[in-house]
């Protein structure tokens, strides 16, 4: 996979993508990760990707020609091309196991005040992360590519995604290591029983009970 990310502020990405599983997944060539400053695609003089509202109002609006030419040098006919936006339909894992059988990922990061509603005419897909306002898509288009990175195939375990929250509409079901007794809190004994049927009946009960308790939204949603 290719993921484009075009923002004005690539240096943000650079702790949280030099670590842990998406490194090992670049490094692995699993997936290649490009950042664009859309600055830099400008033909303003001064470099400008910004003005403000027509009809006033807060705020500066990113402007359509910075964005629309690095998409026009970027874009293939497998690019899927995402905005962040909070406006956007909610992020879930479904769409993330969606996403993951691309091969092209383009993410647009708005800032400021937001973008020039024209630039949705180029997007395939408007994506939020929840219903909160964040200072730009940064930070969104980190969460999505976490989300995505990790259910490629060969980047982790697939067993050990299958079984991870919202898979069939669950939660995860409660895991514990050593020791045996924690401060008097103890391991479930069937956990140590060996039976290894008991064990996944045990666990799929807890999944139900988990999801019913804390997200019975996602019972109704199935
Ligand atoms: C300060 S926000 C603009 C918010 C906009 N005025 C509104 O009320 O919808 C700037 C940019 O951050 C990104 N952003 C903010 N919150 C987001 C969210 N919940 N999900 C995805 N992107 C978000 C978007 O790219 C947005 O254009």
């Amino acid at each position: 996979m290719r993921i484009d990310i075009l923002t004005l502020f690539p240096e943000m990405f650079e702790g949280v993508f030099s670590k842990s599983i998406i490194k090992r997944a670049v490094d692995a060539k699993k997936v290649e990760i490009h950042f664009h400053n859309f600055r830099n695609y400008s033909t303003d003089s001064h470099h400008k990707v910004d003005d403000t509202p027509y009809g006033g109002g807060p705020g500066m609006v990113l402007a359509c020609q910075p964005i629309f030419d690095c998409v026009r040098s970027l874009r293939t006919e497998n690019s899927k091309i995402i905005l962040l936006t909070p406006d956007g339909v909610v992020y879930r894992q479904k769409i993330a196991y969606d996403l993951a059988k691309e091969s092209h990922l383009i993410f647009i990061c708005g800032h400021y005040e937001g973008f020039d509603e024209r630039i949705r005419s180029i997007c395939d897909l408007e994506i939020s992360i929840g219903d909160y306002i964040l200072t730009g898509g940064e930070i969104a288009s980190m969460v999505l590519v976490d989300s995505i990175v990790r259910l490629l195939p060969g980047v982790i375990d697939e067993e050990s995604h299958l079984q991870d929250s919202f898979n069939q509409s669950l939660l995860d079901y409660p895991v514990y290591t050593t020791p045996r007794i924690y401060e008097g809190m103890e391991v479930p004994s069937v956990l140590l029983s060996g039976d290894h049927q008991k064990i996944e009946e045990y666990r799929y009960q807890e999944r139900v009970k988990r999801t019913q308790d804390r997200r019975p939204d996602l019972l109704s949603n199935k």
